[in-house]
């Protein structure tokens, strides 16, 4: 058996206090080992330093990549609670006081002044744009948007009612078959151009597989209008009749578009991480960050809400379901609240509610009786000890499907439509971890609980 303690060595330094700069690519390693711990096995004496690490803005790590190397031990830490997987600079979030940034930017700024192509376009680069160089980003997105023809026919091998999300990964994961060989992950141009035709064509994809469900014909893209007109026009228009993009719509969901943008070391980022960590194709690796959002805990949880809203149906049974929440016994959860991170509201969803009022305001839809359901059991479940004393909050998902739904978003497609949007971090983060030199397979371990050695035995013999 080991026993362990940690002793705060006296070189402790408090965290650095918040002055992000964008500009600022490294930080002096100084700055960044200014914590030591002592790690000592109390069984044997033995004792060991290991490096704390500071970010800029942030809690600190703990650097423990040669504790097997000095210690002969692993950590064990499932669900990834207390582990910093990577180094950063994208995006960073503080859950307790609900604060996200990306590169330093508010969200909350960013989703008043921007737009999402400008902030798929700060993501990736590290630095907001200039004018020129956001027309040539944006010139460059709307040339992508075409798809194969024949990836088009990908789609006839599904059902009329295969899940849009099934499908949108599996048509993105084929994309690696036609860039198979012009896409060498070490050339920083053929990243570029993965990065742009990737963020190009996903509502491209999507919207093939929306009018696949609904046996229509495809709408081929329209490169003169902007990226989420554009994206609406082939979801809804058809060729027999004119179709009027409205543009509250489009700017609703360009503003829905940044809040899904990123979020630093979520699942599917993660997803994408590892896959692309072993030199995979990156098209392949986005195809898994597809799949791993899809779940109900994470991106899947904006249609699981209205789904769980449906079930509820009035405001009469929010205790009688609330009661089920609580009862361990039974698997519901409210879906939309909570968060890994988040100890306090997501910011995103602040935002989204208030959206909510405007937009349904505008669109003549503000006795949408779904966000009156969906406030009144905010309001009773953030009153709830349950919920208070476990800090679980509104997060993002909560209204979002809401929104979609006024803006004629079918149900299926909500978790698209984050898939969509959080392209711009998946590439992001790809390109991040492609271009540091220092790049490594990632590779956790195991804490084996499994039969020991044993000698195999002879069918007649079991
Ligand atoms: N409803 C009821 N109880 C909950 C909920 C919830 N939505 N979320 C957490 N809890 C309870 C949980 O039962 C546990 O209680 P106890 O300590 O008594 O065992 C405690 O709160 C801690 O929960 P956890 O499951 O250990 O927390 P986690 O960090 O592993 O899970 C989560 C985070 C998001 C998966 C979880 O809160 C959840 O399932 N929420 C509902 C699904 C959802 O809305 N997901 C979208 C997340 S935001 C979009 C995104 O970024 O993907």
């Amino acid at each position: 058996m080991l026993d362990v303690v940690y002793v705060l060595d006296s070189a402790q330094r408090p965290c650095k206090a918040a002055s992000p700069s964008i500009n600022e690519t490294s930080f002096p390693s100084e700055k960044r080992m200014s914590i030591k711990y002592e790690l000592k096995n109390l069984a044997n004496g033995k004792a060991g330093v290991l490096n704390g690490m500071s970010g800029t803005i942030g809690p600190n790590v703990l650097d423990i990549s040669h504790l097997t190397r000095d210690f002969g031990v692993f950590t064990y830490d499932p669900g990834f609670m207390a582990t910093a997987s990577t180094e950063s600079k994208i995006t960073y979030i503080d859950g307790d006081a609900g604060e996200l940034l990306y590169r330093g930017y508010p969200v909350e700024q960013l989703a008043e002044k921007s737009s999402y192509l400008e902030v798929a376009n700060l993501l990736i680069n590290g630095v907001l744009p200039t004018r020129e160089e956001l027309d040539a980003f944006q010139r460059s997105i709307m040339h992508h948007t075409m798809i194969n023809e024949h990836l088009l026919r990908f789609f006839q091998g599904f059902h009329h009612d295969a899940h849009p999300m099934a499908m949108v990964s599996a048509v993105v994961a084929s994309m690696a078959a036609f860039y198979h060989d012009t896409t060498d992950i070490r050339d920083p141009r053929h990243r570029e151009i993965f990065a742009h035709r990737i963020i190009a064509k996903l509502p491209t994809i999507a919207a093939a597989a929306y009018k696949h469900t609904l046996g229509q014909p495809f709408i081929y893209p329209h490169n003169d209008l902007r990226y989420c007109a554009n994206m609406l026009n082939m979801f809804f228009a058809v060729p027999c009749e004119p179709y009027a993009i409205d543009p509250v719509v489009a700017e609703a969901l360009d503003l829905l578009f940044i809040l899904h943008a990123d979020h630093e070391q979520n699942a599917s980022t993660s997803t994408v991480r590892l896959a692309g960590s072993t030199g995979a194709n990156p098209y392949a690796a986005i195809s898994a960050g597809v799949s791993a959002l899809w779940g109900p805990a994470h991106g899947g949880a904006n249609e699981a809400v209205l789904t769980m809203l449906d079930d509820i149906g009035s405001a009469a049974n929010i205790d009688k379901f609330l009661a089920r929440v609580k009862d361990k016994s039974d698997s519901i959860r409210l879906m939309g609240f909570g968060h890994r991170i988040y100890k306090n509201f997501d910011p995103r969803a602040k935002i989204i509610r208030s959206m909510c009022y405007r937009v349904l305001d505008k669109l003549g839809k503000s006795d949408n009786p779904l966000f009156e359901l969906a406030l009144r059991l905010e309001e009773i479940a953030l009153h709830d000890e349950y919920f208070v004393s476990r800090k679980l909050y509104p997060n993002v998902d909560f209204y979002s499907g809401i929104i979609y739904s006024a803006i004629g978003i079918p149900r299926s497609m909500l978790t698209v439509m984050f898939a969509i949007a959080r392209t711009a971090g998946w590439v992001a983060h790809w390109q991040e971890m492609v271009s540091d030199p220092n790049m490594r397979i990632g590779r956790p371990r195991q804490l084996y609980t499994g039969a020991a050695k044993r000698d195999y035995q002879p069918i007649a013999k079991r």
